[in-house]
């Protein structure tokens, strides 16, 4: 029988996802083909040493940078391949992003 995840739409699908900075003998490959599902209701940890990715994933899924290549959807649309202007609008409707150093701390 299929699982209640199989047979439902995941709301982020990723296939093949990667992202590498700089070029030539600098080049960093932050992402080397990440595969993933994430679907409504679920809870997702992303655990890794430091340097192995995680930031690099959640700005691609955040809308905040773009993919060297792979796909990247959300829902029906390719992320991925969006433009800065849909980009802006994917970030201000349908996307929360609490950062790592969001300044929470109350004046000393
Ligand atoms: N803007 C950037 N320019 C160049 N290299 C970067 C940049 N951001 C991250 N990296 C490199 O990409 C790799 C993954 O980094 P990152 O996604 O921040 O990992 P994590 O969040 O798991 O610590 C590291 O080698 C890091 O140095
Ligand atoms: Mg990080």
């Amino acid at each position: 029988m299929p699982n209640a995840a199989s047979t439902r739409q995941p709301v982020f699908q990723v296939r093949g996802l990667t992202k590498t900075y700089g070029e030539g003998g600098a080049i960093v490959r932050a992402l080397a083909g990440v595969d993933l599902e994430c679907y409504a209701g679920g809870f997702i940890v992303v655990l890794g040493a430091s340097g192995s990715g995680k930031s690099t994933l959640l700005n691609l899924l955040g809308g905040l940078d773009t993919p060297t290549s792979g796909t990247l959807r959300y829902r029906d649309w390719e992320l991925g391949a969006a433009d800065e202007d849909a980009l802006t609008r994917y970030r201000r409707d349908c996307v929360g992003f609490v950062f790592q150093f969001y300044n929470l701390s109350s004046p000393a």
